[in-house]
Parts: structure tokens; sequence; C-alpha cells
């Protein structure tokens, strides 16, 4: 059984999830507008996963004991000028969201909540990965600049990405 605190931070965490998979589906609207299918395939993945990230913390505040409360979701942002600044977006809201996983981690530790330790550590290495891969994506941009060729390159390579569900790990 979960506390009632850690139970509202998990839900709070759900809402969260769930403005992620909202943002990250508004900028690939965007890169769709703009022409840029690659890079809005990228986003597409981004907002499965953070919806497969939503129903991971609400499958175990169910399994704990405790009840799901889905709570309304901010509207966000819907244009932006450059894929540059896209990411640069992007990784300050995972910045935050790393922060708020480390808050819950925080709590699960004052209560001296194990299970919960172990389930959210998945999230704490999944946030290495997430800030990692937008600083590489960033760097990319920044060296291509204003080369459209090194753009339409890119882009290119971002189709590529898939979708896979890690609702089993
Ligand atoms: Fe759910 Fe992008 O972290």
């Amino acid at each position: 059984m979960i506390s009632k605190k850690l139970e509202e931070a998990l839900n709070a965490q759900v809402n969260a999830e769930f403005y992620s998979a909202y943002f990250y589906l508004s900028m690939s609207a965007d890169f769709a507008v703009k022409g840029l299918p690659g890079f809005a395939n990228w986003m597409k993945v981004q907002f499965k996963e953070e919806q497969d990230h939503a129903q991971k913390l609400f499958n175990y505040i169910i399994a704990r004991g405790g009840a799901p409360k889905l709570m309304a979701v901010d509207g966000v942002k819907t244009s932006w000028d450059t894929p540059l600044e896209v990411y640069t977006d992007t990784l300050e809201h995972e910045r935050k969201v790393t922060e708020a996983f480390n808050k819950l981690y925080k709590i699960a530790l004052e209560e001296n909540d194990f299970a919960a330790q172990s389930f959210l550590k998945w999230f704490i290495d999944e946030q290495v990965e997430e800030e990692e891969n937008v600083i590489a994506i960033i760097d990319a941009l920044k060296l291509i600049g204003d080369n459209g060729y090194g753009l339409y390159s890119m882009d290119k390579d971002l189709s590529s990405r898939t979708f896979t569900s890690a609702l089993a790990e």
C-alpha cells in the first residue's frame, strides 16, 4: 500500500506525463505543418512514450492499492520558430521532469517505501537517456546552422525512429 502523500505525488506525475505527451504532439504538428516529416515522426514517438510513462505510473498506483485520479491537462505552446528552439524547449522540459522524479524518489526514501524506490529507478534511468538524446540533437542542429541540406538530411535520419512500449519492463 502506498501512502496518501506518495499516491498524490504519483497522480500529479501522471498528469505531468500527459502534459508532456500533449507538448510533444504539438511539436510534432508544428514540424509536420512546416514540411519536416522526420522531425514530426521523432516527436510523435516521443508523444507515445509519454503516454506510456503515464500508463506505467497509472498501473503502479493501482497495483499498490491507490486510485488514479485523472486531472485536466494544461494547454501547450503551438508554434516554434526553429527546430533548435523546439529541442531547447524539450531539454528544459525534460530537466524539469527529471527534477520531479528526484522529488518522488525522495518521498519514497523518506517513507522507507522500498518497492516505490525500485519502481521509480526505471524513470530515473530513463531521464538520463531522455536528456542525452535531446542534447545530441541540439548539438547536431547547432552544427547544421542554416544549412538546408543538413536539415533535410537530419529530417531523413529522424524518420526512422520507432516506438517500443516500456509497459512490460
Ligand atoms: Fe516521461 Fe520525457 O519523460
